[in-house]
């Protein structure tokens, strides 16, 4: 399938996908959204990829939030379905997705675009990098999950004052915040990214994306997660990776999954 608003790589088990509209600071519009929607969904299905690396292009933004310009004659209605529809088909989809999405802060990642990080399974940000969520300086909330994954990630006081204050923080607050797990030089974000995914990838794929749906299990309504992992767990006896990664071990060599 041919893109217009995101480019995509392959590197051995590796998808990298870069958010490409540099003039608009790869602000997220409504092509953007579906497009990463039905590339997301396509790599899930590709067994050869183990993990996806979300990442923005040039080297200013990953992405400077929703696209403000799409919806700034919008009504209540127009308002409300902007946020759910980008809830379920980019950043709950993401949040779900069974195989890891890392997400490469490379510059700023306001409103949206770091709403997007959030929802990536873990996030690694270069030194220049500046998250925020602004949105109260347009009069607006953050809409695409923002005040839920904010607090989960940072706790509340700090999330709340992140919101009311609009103000953006650099990589280094953010890692101490636990925002992101990493800051790197710009010119090394993309390889050290590569190199923790090449880790999990060598993992059984199989119980990672267990793995996945456990942990977000302690983040939605009326389920225990206890009881989720207990069930994932017994599940993954099922696997071929199991037998490959417990006879690995017994004759004591390097496990080779298939990811079934
Ligand atoms: N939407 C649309 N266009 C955007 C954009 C956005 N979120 N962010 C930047 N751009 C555009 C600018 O309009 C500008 O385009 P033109 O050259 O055509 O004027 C271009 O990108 C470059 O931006 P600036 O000239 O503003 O660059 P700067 O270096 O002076 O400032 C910035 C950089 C601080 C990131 C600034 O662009 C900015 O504040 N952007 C908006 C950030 C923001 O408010 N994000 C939240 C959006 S709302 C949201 O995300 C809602 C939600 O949760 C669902």
């Amino acid at each position: 399938m041919n893109y217009e608003n995101i480019l995509i790589e392959k590197e051995n088990k590796i998808a990298i996908i870069t958010i490409n509209r540099p003039k608009s600071l790869n602000a997220l519009n409504k092509p953007t959204i579906e497009e990463l929607h039905s590339a997301l969904k396509a790599l899930e299905l590709e067994k050869e990829v183990r993990v996806i690396i979300l990442t923005g292009s040039g080297e200013k933004a990953f992405v400077a939030g929703a696209d403000i310009k799409e919806f700034s004659d919008f009504n209540m209605s127009e308002g409300s379905q902007l946020a759910a529809k980008g809830q379920e088909l980019l950043f709950d989809f993401i949040q779900n997705l069974n195989k890891p999405v890392i997400a490469a802060i490379n510059g700023f990642a306001l409103g949206g675009g770091l709403e997007l990080a959030m929802a990536s399974h873990f996030r690694i940000a270069s030194t220049n990098a500046k998250m925020g969520l602004p949105e109260v300086t347009l009069g607006l909330i953050p809409g695409y999950g923002g005040t839920q994954r904010l607090p989960q990630l940072i706790g509340k006081g700090r999330a709340m004052e992140m919101i009311m204050t609009a103000e953006m923080i650099t990589a280094d607050k953010a890692l101490t915040y636990g925002l992101v797990n990493h800051v790197v030089d710009q010119t090394e974000l993309l390889d050290f990214t590569k190199n923790i995914a090449n880790k999990i990838a060598n993992n059984s794929a199989t119980a990672i994306g267990r793995a996945i749906k456990s942990i977000n299990a302690n983040y939605r309504d009326g389920i225990n997660g206890f009881h989720e992992e207990i069930k994932n767990f017994g599940e993954c006896f099922e696997t071929e990776d199991f037998t490959e990664g417990t006879t690995a071990f017994i004759e004591k060599r390097k496990a080779e999954f298939k990811g079934t």
